[in-house]
């Protein structure tokens, strides 16, 4: 059974974009009762008609307007639906894309004139494959269910708020709590008020999305349906970097006051910390009373780019060559990296200790997945 869990794990690396990255697995850790009962995956799929083609349109969201949910630049927010079918047709399952976060004005601006700001640069059609897949083969687990891929257009992983919004001619909205309110009615009101299992899934800021608003999302689903949430590659570390800077803290510090998050974030962090130290999963992912499951590389090279050796913070270039490839880093920067795995190792078997949790770590070797997300997306 555990094997079986685990294969489905890895299956599941297959669906994150920047996953691709991951060659070895090194380190596996805990997989904890987590999982949905197979009995729910059964072979329906033989009996039913599957979707002609993956390619999935792209969705405006409808009560977007009327509700002032809008992106950074003040388009529809969008997302992609497939009908779920047979045994599947009362799950759902939905995915949060990542892309980072925006912490300026001048870094939403940017953002803006992308699809990370605008609905404006969206894909019309996505394809979807790996855990939105409707191919048994691919994922035995999900591809019957109700799949919503949906598109982050906020720059907060949405958690901002209209208040912080600029009043003098800075055209940017920060409305990403109001996108996920009134994208949940939607997805409520096209059958998911009848889920009957339901997962909420999100990689990179996606994930942290997903977990932001995980108790939200099942208070908002029947109370006899078992919902659980995942987050991808987002358990970001509070960790000094390599000047010994807290670049992290301070990014996420700018983050949290631009777009006025803290009233999305956990309560019980807020009293007890009262600043954006709430943002980071340590923090207040003890207190989700959602089951959660974490899935992340020990060697996390989004976090070694952006946390441990950000750019400002490596002007000699020293570290160039062994942040994209940990076969070229030298004895002393692999003492450094081992110690930034560990504390993620840590804050991680902190987090094991919760009942129902699970998590799963492994090592990507090498990263240039031209999806992954940066920052400040500058790339
Ligand atoms: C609006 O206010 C912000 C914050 O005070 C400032 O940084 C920005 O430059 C102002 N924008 C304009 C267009 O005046
Ligand atoms: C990082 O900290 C050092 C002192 O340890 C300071 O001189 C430097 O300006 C800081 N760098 C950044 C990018 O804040
Ligand atoms: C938030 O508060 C905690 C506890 O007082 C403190 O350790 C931490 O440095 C603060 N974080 C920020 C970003 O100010």
């Amino acid at each position: 059974m555990a094997n079986q869990r685990l294969r489905a794990l890895l299956r599941w690396t297959k669906w994150a974009d920047w996953a691709i990255a991951a060659v070895g697995f090194t380190i596996i850790i805990f997989v904890l009762t987590f999982f949905f009962d197979s009995s729910s995956t059964d072979g329906a799929a033989s009996s039913v008609n599957l979707p002609a083609s993956d390619l999935v349109d792209l969705t405006l969201l409808h009560n977007a307007k009327d509700r002032g949910a809008l992106c950074l630049d003040g388009s529809l927010p969008g997302y992609h639906f497939q009908k779920g079918f047979g045994s599947g047709s009362n799950n759902w399952l939905l995915h949060i894309e990542g892309g980072g976060w925006c912490n300026t004005i001048e870094s939403c601006s940017t953002r803006k004139t992308t699809a990370l700001g605008s609905s404006n640069f969206m894909e019309r059609q996505v394809s979807f494959s790996g855990i939105l897949s409707s191919d048994p083969s691919q994922n035995p687990d999900f591809f019957s269910w109700n799949k919503v891929k949906i598109h982050y257009c906020d720059g907060a992983s949405f958690a901002g708020r209209p208040e912080s919004e600029f009043k003098n001619g800075t055209n940017l909205f920060f409305r990403g709590q109001l996108i996920w309110e009134a994208l949940m009615d939607e997805l409520l009101s096209v059958g998911m008020s009848n889920a009957k299992q339901a997962f909420l899934t999100g990689c990179s800021a996606g994930g942290l999305a997903a977990v932001i608003h995980c108790d939200d999302f099942r208070e908002r689903l029947p109370q006899h349906a078992t919902v659980k949430c995942l987050a991808d590659a987002s358990f970001f570390l509070d960790e000094s970097d390599v000047q010994g800077n807290r670049t992290m803290r301070s990014f996420y510090d700018d983050v949290f006051h631009l777009q006025g998050v803290a009233k999305s974030l956990d309560k019980n962090c807020l009293s007890r910390m009262g600043n954006s130290s709430c943002l980071f999963p340590r923090e207040f992912i003890k207190n989700i009373r959602t089951p959660v499951f974490i899935v992340n590389p020990a060697y996390d090279f989004w976090q070694i780019r952006n946390i441990l050796v950000p750019d400002v913070s490596d002007p000699q270039g020293y570290w160039q060559t062994c942040r994209l490839n940990i076969h070229s880093c030298n004895p002393n920067q692999l003492e450094i990296l081992k110690g930034f795995r560990n504390s993620l190792l840590n804050a991680l078997s902190e987090f094991q200790q919760k009942n129902e949790a699970g998590m799963f770590t492994w090592m990507a070797e090498t990263w240039h997945s031209p999806s992954s997300p940066r920052i400040n997306s500058k790339d």
